[in-house]
């Protein structure tokens, strides 16, 4: 057992975020590329450039608590992003595409705003109010990246439907 106190709980969560970060980092430009709405390609972009931000930011709260939080795997943003992937090989590019795009983005940013969720909540309680704040500002992008889609859902899916 690796994972008996709070804090350890909350360095194991931390690790599992900064994994799915790097993840979501290498994945973004091939989605991007993906795309054929501009509008949903520049949310990708965006939040690429704000996924890089987060990872910086994940080791900003690994030298506050002291740990690497390196040396594990995000075994279920792997599969999140594998999700994803397959959406390249069921759809041609076009908008259909891009609205199975949009539903496997919203699926990493859902899984994300889990983690930092309970990670706050963690830190919080541990009296991290530092920690907690910066997990936070994370949460609030994740959520706000995930409103951002949801508005470009709205047009891709009623294009998608008259095309398809
Ligand atoms: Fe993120």
């Amino acid at each position: 057992m690796s994972v008996g106190t709070m804090q350890e709980l909350l360095i194991d969560e931390l690790k599992d975020l900064y994994s799915a970060e790097k993840q979501i980092v290498r994945a973004l430009p091939k989605l991007a590329k993906a795309a054929t709405t501009p509008q949903l390609q520049q949310a990708i972009l965006n939040h690429l450039e704000e996924t890089k931000g987060q990872v910086i930011r994940l080791e900003k709260i690994g030298e506050l608590v002291g740990k690497k939080l390196t040396g594990k795997t995000c075994v279920g943003m792997k599969g999140v992003l594998e999700e994803g992937s397959e959406v390249l090989e069921d759809t041609d590019k076009g908008t259909i595409r891009d609205a199975a795009l949009i539903s496997a983005a919203q699926r990493v940013e859902h899984y994300e705003m889990a983690g930092y969720g309970s990670a706050r909540e963690f830190a919080k309680l541990l009296g991290l109010s530092e920690v907690a704040s910066l997990l936070d500002e994370t949460l609030a992008e994740e959520k706000a990246a995930d409103k951002t889609l949801s508005g470009v859902a709205k047009q891709v899916n009623a294009t998608a439907k008259r095309e398809g």
